[in-house]
Order: structure tokens, then sequence, then C-alpha cells
């Protein structure tokens, strides 16, 4: 749908995986695709939005031409990309699967293979969304993503006051047509003023459009 609802603001979205280096040649990540980025993305460009997409290695681009991407591979990197532009934005989403993870030291040359076993070691990666949410000003959304396997609802709850979400989408990997890959999804939204609302197994670009519609429902004045 194209329309003039999110004329004059700017939007920041993260989207897709980050891979972190093991060697050369090797790295740990998830299975994100970027889709349902992609789709806010659209969302926002298609109502008027200036949209500044930090993307992961490999992820989906979105269509509206109007959207400027930065290209990023690791979380440290998508921190940076993020932060830059967190200040001038009013409306922030953190749809990427973040590693929270990172290997402790990166090999400059591929580990051979050597013996029956090996261990990584792993350090905590920032977390993007509760570092640039302590920064939140009264004027500037910020929405979060939760994905989850089980106990979904309070994961959710817990991230959307941890993180000084506005909004939370609550997707399960119990949930038949939800998450990852999938050209659909299910979700469940939470607000920090107590609301919730549930959709069915619908394409994500109409989930990006409900998504935005309780955006523009908030009580915050951006
Ligand atoms: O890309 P698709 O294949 O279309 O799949 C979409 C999706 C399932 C990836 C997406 O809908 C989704 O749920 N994204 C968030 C997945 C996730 O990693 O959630 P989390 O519970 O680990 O993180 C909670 C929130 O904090 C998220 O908004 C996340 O972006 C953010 N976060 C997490 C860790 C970190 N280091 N920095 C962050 O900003």
């Amino acid at each position: 749908a194209k329309g003039l609802e999110f004329k004059g603001k700017k939007i920041l979205i993260t989207s897709g995986p980050t891979q972190e280096a093991i060697d050369p040649v090797r790295f740990i990540s998830n299975h994100s695709s970027g889709k349902m980025g992609a789709a806010i993305a659209d969302s926002f460009a298609d109502q008027g939005g200036e949209v500044h997409l930090i993307l992961g290695v490999g992820a989906v681009k979105p269509e509206n031409p109007s959207i400027k991407i930065y290209p990023v591979r690791s979380a440290e990197e998508m921190y940076q990309a993020t932060s830059n532009l967190h200040k001038e934005m009013d409306i922030c989403v953190f749809a990427a699967a973040v590693a929270d993870y990172a290997p402790k030291h990166v090999a400059s040359e591929k580990i051979k293979k050597e013996g029956d076993g090996m261990t990584i070691e792993l350090v905590k990666n920032i977390d993007i969304a509760y570092t640039l949410g302590k920064n939140k000003a009264p004027s500037q959304i910020h929405v979060g993503f939760a994905l989850e396997t089980e106990n979904e609802e309070f994961h959710a709850k817990t991230k959307l006051q941890k993180k000084n979400f506005d909004l939370i989408v609550l997707n399960s990997m119990r949930d038949a047509g939800a998450g990852f890959q999938l050209d659909t999804n299910k979700v469940r939204i939470f607000t920090e003023d107590g609301k919730s609302l549930e959709s069915a197994v619908l394409p994500k670009d109409q989930i990006a459009q409900m998504i935005l519609r309780e955006i523009k429902n908030l009580p915050v004045k951006i």
C-alpha cells in the first residue's frame, strides 16, 4: 500500500543475520534470511519514510529504490553502523538476528584438522538494541523482535522492558508458518503500555503493515 503515513520520518532498520568469523573461511551465524526486515523496510518506504537499512551478509534486499542500504558482517559492524545513525532517527526497528557471542580469537590462517575434538572460546557481543535503548530520546520509538522456542510471552515481555522497546514483535519457532526463511510469519505484538495483539499466519508484507499500524498507534509523539 502506497501512502504518506511516515513522510518526513527517518527510520532505521536492522535486518538479516550477523556472521562472526572463526578463521578466514568459517563463521558462526544463524538462519535469518532478511525477508522480515526487507518487508518492513519496503512498507515504511512505500509510506514516504526515509529508510536506512543495516543489512547482514546475504540478507534479502528490499525493492523500494529510495532505501539506503548499509552492508555489514559482524555484530560489531552492525552496532557501529546503527549507532552512527541512531541519534537522527525517529523510529528504529531491530529485526536482525544478531549473534550473541563471537569467537574470542579469529585465526589468521585456516584452522587445520588436528585431533578428535576442538573448542572455540566465545565472548559476548554487544547488544545493539539494549545499548541504544539506554540512549533512546523521548521522541524516539524503538521496536524489537523476539524469536523464541519456549515460554514465549514471558521472554518477549522481559525483552520489551529490559531493552526499553515501545513495542515488541514475538515470533515463535513452535508456530507453523512463523520465523526464519519463510515468506509468511505469525506474530504477537506487545506494547510498553500493556496492549497485545495476535496475527494469523500471513505473508511477511502483511505482517509488516500490521507492525506499522501498531507503531502509528503508539502514544509516543514522533
Ligand atoms: O530474516 P527472516 O528469515 O525473515 O526471519 C525473521 C526473524 C525471525 C529473524 C525476525 O522476525 C526476528 O525475530 N528477529 C529477531 C531475532 C532475534 O535474534 O531475537 P532475539 O530474541 O535474540 O533478540 C531480541 C532483540 O534484540 C531483537 O530485536 C534483536 O534484533 C536485538 N538484539 C539481539 C542481540 C544483540 N546482540 N543485539 C540486538 O540488537
